[in-house]
């Protein structure tokens, strides 16, 4: 059986690929612990410093969750299910490395949940989003509800979320849901650069940046700013914001230590 996450690196730079192109690549639960194997891996690779997460095949980032294997479960499974699934795309979201999503066809359902658990999204000009659950009579069970109004507002959330509509990628991008549209063949290409360019900044600085914001937004805003406060006191704990900031005023290229 061929694997079911991909996982190659170069430069710095991980691409993990979801390959079930026959089923458009819909996540069932071995896929699900499979990706969060390679999540841990990734997350504790030193080598590695930027990840990008895509499909495998033309047609498809991810279809959702595997509707075949969802049908006959029962609540009990159905919740587990849910839980596996929000606990994966949280060690996503939560990894140390940044993660930016090429999404090169449909994410819809899961597959909207999933990139959106990623920090960045690019997307091609043929990706296609949406929440479509209530086509199926069911909610999105993944963290949808929860990360989609965060993106894109309330208002544009819950118009995805209770019509089920698919939106192309230059309405994703114009409601927020991306970051940017590039042609298809340059998708990959343009989420690398993206990659290299965040991989040559200070891992410690990036790490933490994608702390404060994460974490932060699940905190009040007060406790949220001394939150960033500390972070940012950490900062000058290391030797990379000495490296910063003296590489500033010597007017020179900083050479970062990732420490
Ligand atoms: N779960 C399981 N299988 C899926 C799937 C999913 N989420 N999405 C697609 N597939 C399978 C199809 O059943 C089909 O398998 P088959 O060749 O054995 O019949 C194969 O992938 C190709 O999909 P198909 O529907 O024939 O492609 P299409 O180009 O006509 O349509 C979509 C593409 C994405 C519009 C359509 O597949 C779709 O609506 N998928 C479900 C999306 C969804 O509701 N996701 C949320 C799940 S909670």
């Amino acid at each position: 059986m061929s694997e079911l996450v991909l996982l190659d690196t170069r430069e710095g730079i991980a691409t993990l690929t979801i390959n079930r192109p026959e089923v458009l690549n819909a996540l069932n639960g071995d896929t699900l612990e499979a990706l969060r194997q390679k999540i841990a891996v990734l997350d504790s690779d030193p080598e590695v410093r930027v990840v990008i997460l895509t499909g495998a095949g033309e047609k498809a980032f991810v279809a959702g969750a595997d509707i075949a294997r969802m049908r006959d479960l029962g609540p009990l499974a159905a919740r587990d299910m849910a839980l596996l699934a929000q606990a994966v795309l949280n060690d996503l979201e939560r990894c140390r490395k940044p993660v930016i999503a090429a999404v090169n066809g449909y994410a819809l359902g899961g597959g909207c949940e999933l990139a959106m658990a990623c920090d960045l999204r690019v997307a091609s000009e043929s990706a296609r989003f949406g929440q479509p659950e209530v086509n199926l009579g069911i909610i999105p069970g993944w963290a949808g509800t929860q990360r989609l109004p965060r993106l894109v507002g309330k208002g544009r959330a819950l118009e995805l979320i209770l019509t089920g509509d698919m939106v192309d990628a230059q309405e994703a991008w114009r409601i927020g849901l991306v970051n940017k549209v590039v042609p298809h063949a340059e998708l990959l290409p343009e989420a690398r650069k993206l990659a290299l360019k965040i991989a040559a900044r200070s891992q410690v600085a990036t790490r933490l940046c994608k702390e404060a914001v994460h974490h932060g937004l699940e905190l009040d805003s007060a406790r949220a700013g001394i939150f960033e406060a500390d972070l940012f006191g950490l900062c000058f704990s290391t030797a990379d914001q000495k490296e910063g900031m003296s590489a500033f005023l010597e007017k020179r290229k900083a050479q970062f230590r990732d420490a």
